[in-house]
């Protein structure tokens, strides 16, 4: 496991971690006065070859990070390092090695997807074909379209390839998938495997729970500014999320102490509407489940409607950070 804390790596090697970042800081003015750290203390580390997600809800600072590593904005203070350059100092020399994915809204009206592809291949020394891009996505038939006449799941797989012009060994991909339908959503979540599958590190925000844990190796949980954990998703759910969740119904009103007692256990919760229905939460669903039905049998009671819900990333979201990604 990377730890949070480590110092920055030296000069630009292949060796050199994708991304490293130390304590970042960004100060903004309060709107209500005053000042507050949007990045507050910012550190962590990515290996080349990741997929690395930035995990939190609206106004996190996830973009805001983004865009100090980019090189986009200065920090207040720390340090951020891309493939050893720094995202300051060696910023140029940075630029060539990595791939930033624009909001479809900030590209130029009255150019083609083609001509877009061709103007951005020009800002570096060799570019990757458009047509092959487009191919790559599925637009080699929209290539004398505009960005504006796309839906909006081809919009985004638009400036997601947009962003592989320049061979990146590293993309920043900021909330990808973000408006987009489930199946646009899938789209785009196989093309970023499909990216990280040719060596590139991928580092990505999201507020999605689901695309986090599908997506990355490992996941930062970021709220107001600042890292709460960091690790693989599997570790991170079974370390901080709690329980499973052990629903079921019942024809019979059961008596809850006798639930509580299962092995395993560790709450119940009852709905008191009348309709039977449990819930048993249990770290250890292989040990709990059986010794439901062990009881059922003992007691003559039925079992209806069995469900053992697994915790998600939620879960461990809700756990670290006192309150919900919706909140
Ligand atoms: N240019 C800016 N000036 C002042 N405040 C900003 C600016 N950019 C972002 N913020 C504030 O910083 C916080 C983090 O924003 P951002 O990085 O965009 O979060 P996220 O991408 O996680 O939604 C928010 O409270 C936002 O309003
Ligand atoms: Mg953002």
């Amino acid at each position: 496991m990377q730890t949070m804390t480590r110092p920055a790596t030296p000069a630009a090697s292949t060796e050199a971690a994708a991304v490293a970042v130390t304590e970042l800081v960004k100060t903004y003015p309060h709107p209500e006065g005053g000042d507050f750290n949007a990045v507050d203390g910012v550190s962590f580390t990515v290996a080349q070859g990741e997929v690395f997600g930035l995990l939190g809800p609206n106004g996190a600072g996830k973009t805001t990070t983004l865009e100090i590593i980019e090189g986009l904005k200065d920090p207040t203070g720390g340090h951020s390092r891309v493939l050893g350059f720094d995202s300051v100092a060696d910023r140029e020399a940075m630029k060539t090695r990595i791939g930033v994915q624009l909001q479809a809204s900030s590209y130029f009206e009255f150019l083609t997807l083609a001509e877009l592809l061709d103007l951005f291949g020009s800002f570096y020394p060799a570019a990757r074909r458009p047509d092959e891009l487009l191919d790559r996505v599925g637009l080699l038939e929209k290539r004398k379209s505009l960005v504006g006449e796309l839906s909006g799941g081809q919009a985004q797989r638009f400036s997601i390839v947009a962003a592989l012009v320049n061979d990146p060994a590293v993309v920043f991909l900021d909330e990808p998938s973000t408006g987009l339908d489930p199946q646009a959503r899938r789209n785009v979540w196989d093309l970023i495997r499909s990216i990280n599958d040719e060596g590139v590190t991928v580092i990505l925000t999201t507020h999605y729970m689901e695309e986090a844990e599908l997506l990355a190796d490992r996941v930062a949980i970021i709220d107001r500014g600042r890292i709460q954990v960091v690790d693989t998703p599997d570790r991170l759910i079974a370390e901080r999320a709690g329980a499973h969740s052990m629903r079921f119904t019942s024809p019979a009103a059961l008596d809850e102490a006798v639930l509580r007692a299962l092995p395993g256990a560790t709450h119940v919760d009852v709905r008191r509407n009348g309709s039977h229905r449990y819930d048993v939460g249990t770290v250890t669903p292989n040990v709990t489940v059986p010794a439901l039905f062990a009881l059922s049998a003992e007691e003559g009671f039925g079992v209806d409607d069995l469900q053992v819900v697994a915790p998600t990333l939620e879960d461990v979201f809700l756990n670290v950070t006192g309150h919900t990604l919706r909140d």
